[in-house]
């Protein structure tokens, strides 16, 4: 199944463009979907924010009028793409049931490319990240449990476990300890897909809570979101520091367009709504023309052949897959770990003055931060937390089940 994207021939970018009604695509049903279904459209969605994000950056810093215009072009293509896939999502779907599925795409996504990621150091950084957002789908789904009759465990199928992670209240660290070091630029392509890939969901994630955290009434709700939406921004940091910084606007062009064409391939693999496996070989052979055209753009600007940096064909596909005993081994080795400038280090190796404890403390104040607070609230009402642990009780001791005190 080796396929190279540089080989295939695509779609002509003028018979790209649809109109409303196609992209007004029919959501799925919220009831039947298979929740790696709701994961890959998530997910799609927010690698389509990217390409577009990052098309209007280029533009903006270059003076080539036709270079431009031809970016503005496929910038089009790239906004129907986001529009046909996020329209999958029906609106039955409450904020807060959708923000369920953000944080099972967090918890999987990471774990599959952490599980497959070359670098060793690379992958530190996902473990490290697996479990903050592991634990910020625990506590969504506690607010949830509280307000809906809907459950987490409908949504996540069963697939993902729901406990707590690393607790956020811990995740707040100063900015400074959140700047990773760089990849490499000629390092493996794999290294540099999966950094671009994790950044544009922890990005989409970022956005979406900044943007719907007032849409809540419930105070509790509003803080929630509040607090890990700071903790996303923690995430697109973190990730976003890993890309090579000595790339070529050409050559982020084409490692965009080449990271589109591997996502959607990847999909189409483990695709099982036959509806939206076509809409991905749809949009994959919309993405082989986009990189056609980048690859055009780089050798015209840079001088440079393409073909020398990406790989003869594309890698083994990004997979969606219950992840549950390599979650539960990473919360056993690494739940208490925070991070000091680059490395990442046990919190009580840290000198009690070290600037973790200060920002930690100057942000969740005096109170229960809101994280713990509606746990708190669900102890209280309910008698216990919510919780979805299907592999047994909790790997780490004083994260286990407690009863609310009588
Ligand atoms: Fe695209
Ligand atoms: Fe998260
Ligand atoms: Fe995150
Ligand atoms: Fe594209």
């Amino acid at each position: 199944m080796a396929f190279n994207p540089l080989q295939e021939k695509g779609v002509p970018l003028e018979k790209q463009l649809r109109n409303w009604s196609e992209l007004n695509q029919t959501p799925y049903d919220t009831h039947s979907v298979h929740p790696y279904t709701r994961c890959r459209i998530i997910a799609m969605n927010g690698i389509e924010v990217e390409s577009i994000i990052f098309g209007h950056q280029y533009h903006r810093h270059t003076a080539d009028m036709d270079l431009r215009r031809q970016l503005a072009m496929v910038r089009r293509i790239e906004q129907q793409q986001q529009k046909a896939v996020g329209a999958l999502i029906p609106g039955e779907e409450t904020t807060l049931e959708v923000t369920i599925g953000y944080e099972q795409v967090a918890v999987d996504l990471t774990a599959w490319v952490a599980q497959s990621e070359p670098n060793a150091y690379a992958k530190q950084c996902y473990d490290f990240g697996l479990l903050e957002d592991f634990d910020h789908l625990y506590r969504y789904a506690n607010l949830l449990d509280l307000t809906s009759p809907r459950k987490a465990a409908e949504l996540v199928g069963q697939l993902t476990e729901i406990t707590p992670g690393r607790p956020t209240f811990m995740e707040h660290r100063h900015p400074f300890d959140d700047v990773r070091k760089p990849l490499a630029k000629d390092g493996d392509p794999l290294s540099l897909m999966h950094a671009m890939t994790i950044t544009a969901a922890e990005q989409q994630t970022m956005n979406f809570y900044m943007n719907m955290a007032n849409r809540f009434i419930e105070p509790v709700a509003r803080g929630l979101y509040t607090e890990i939406a700071e903790i996303e921004e923690q995430h697109v940091t973190q990730y976003g520091s890993l890309l090579p910084p000595d790339c070529t606007w050409a050559e982020m062009l084409v490692q965009h367009e080449y990271n589109e064409c591997y996502m959607y391939w990847s999909f189409m693999q483990n695709e099982d709504d036959s509806r939206v496996k076509a809409l991905w070989e749809l949009h994959l052979n919309f993405e082989i023309e986009h990189l056609r055209q980048a690859c055009e753009i780089m050798k015209k600007v840079d001088g440079k052949d393409p073909e020398a940096m990406l790989p003869k064909e594309l890698p083994e596909p990004v997979k969606f897959q219950s992840n549950k005993e390599y979650v539960r081994k990473v919360l056993g080795s690494q739940v208490n770990l925070t991070a000091k400038e680059t490395e990442f280090l046990p919190m009580d190796s840290l000198d009690k003055n070290f600037r973790y404890f200060g920002y930690r403390d100057a942000v969740n104040g005096n109170v229960p931060a809101p994280t713990e607070a509606i746990i708190n609230e669900h102890r209280q009402r309910e008698g216990s937390d919510y919780r979805l642990e299907t592999e047994g009780p909790h790997p780490v001791d004083w994260l286990r089940q407690q009863q609310a005190a009588e």
